[in-house]
């Protein structure tokens, strides 16, 4: 579904170039759940902006369903399937939390569907509907409502960014399931950056980010074993099953 043939990112800070990301190869697969995850600073977010086409590549191509997509805006990226969560969603004043999950949908998404896509991210559908998206919602409410926005896209191609941090433990079963039902319903994929263990644990895939490279790429059951030793959690403390 999405390849990543050897893509670098590089700004310029005075006068220097600074590589944010160097030489990623990836693949992600139909029906397949890939966790990225890794320290603070190693280039998780600027990834995921990549392939949305937020921010352009320095070098290399980003294929999806074998179309060439590097040089493709965000909004044809997004037509051809791909959807993505902000680690820091943004705020819509005026517009309902219904408004935002039917235009996410395309088309007349009923009442009893917007509150099955809520009670998904742990929120109760009643209280929250009608509420506007504006700076009376916390901060963890604007990240559940941004998850159950896209999954009401139906994407293909759903990408999250630390869904967790929004989500009490209490409200991760609803969250795991939506994931899961994304891959099976669409023939689609999720990639998700993430620390939590619950969420490494459904992957098919997991990445590990160090440094702007991808430093372990393989199946859940081969990088697992290497994340829970010793000396990588001692690395990440305070970054890694917190
Ligand atoms: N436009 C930019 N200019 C300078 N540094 C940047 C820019 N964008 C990201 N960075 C830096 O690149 C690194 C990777 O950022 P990010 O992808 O957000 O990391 P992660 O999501 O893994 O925590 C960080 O050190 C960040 O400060
Ligand atoms: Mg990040």
């Amino acid at each position: 579904m999405l390849k990543l043939d050897n893509v670098c990112y590089s700004v310029n800070e005075n006068g220097k170039q600074k590589d944010i990301l160097k030489n990623i190869n990836l693949e992600i697969g139909d029906n397949e759940t890939v966790v990225i995850t890794g320290h603070n600073g190693s280039g998780k977010s600027t990834l995921m902006k990549i392939i949305m086409g937020i921010i352009p590549v320095s070098s290399g191509k980003i294929y999806f369903d074998g179309v060439n997509i590097t040089n493709m805006t965000i909004t044809n990226r997004a037509k051809l399937g791909i959807s993505y969560a902000f680690q820091t969603p943004v705020r819509f004043k005026g517009l309902t939390v219904k408004d935002l999950l039917t235009s996410a949908n395309n088309s007349n998404l009923k009442v009893m569907d917007v509150c099955n896509y809520l009670s998904k991210v742990g929120l109760c559908a009643r209280d929250y509907i009608d509420r506007e998206l504006d700076d009376s919602l916390s901060g963890g409410e604007l990240k559940r409502i941004e998850i159950a926005t896209t999954l009401a896209r139906n994407a293909k191609l759903n990408m999250f960014d630390e869904p967790e941090a929004g989500i009490d433990l209490w409200s991760f079963e609803g969250l795991i399931s939506a994931f899961n039902e994304n891959k099976q319903k669409n023939g689609g994929a999720n990639l998700i950056i993430s620390h939590q263990e619950k969420i490494l644990n459904i992957a098919d895939k997991i990445v590990v980010m160090d440094n702007s490279k991808i430093s372990m790429y393989g199946k859940k059951d081969e990088i697992l074993p290497n994340l829970n030793s010793k000396r990588y959690c001692s690395r990440l403390q305070g970054d890694y099953y917190e």
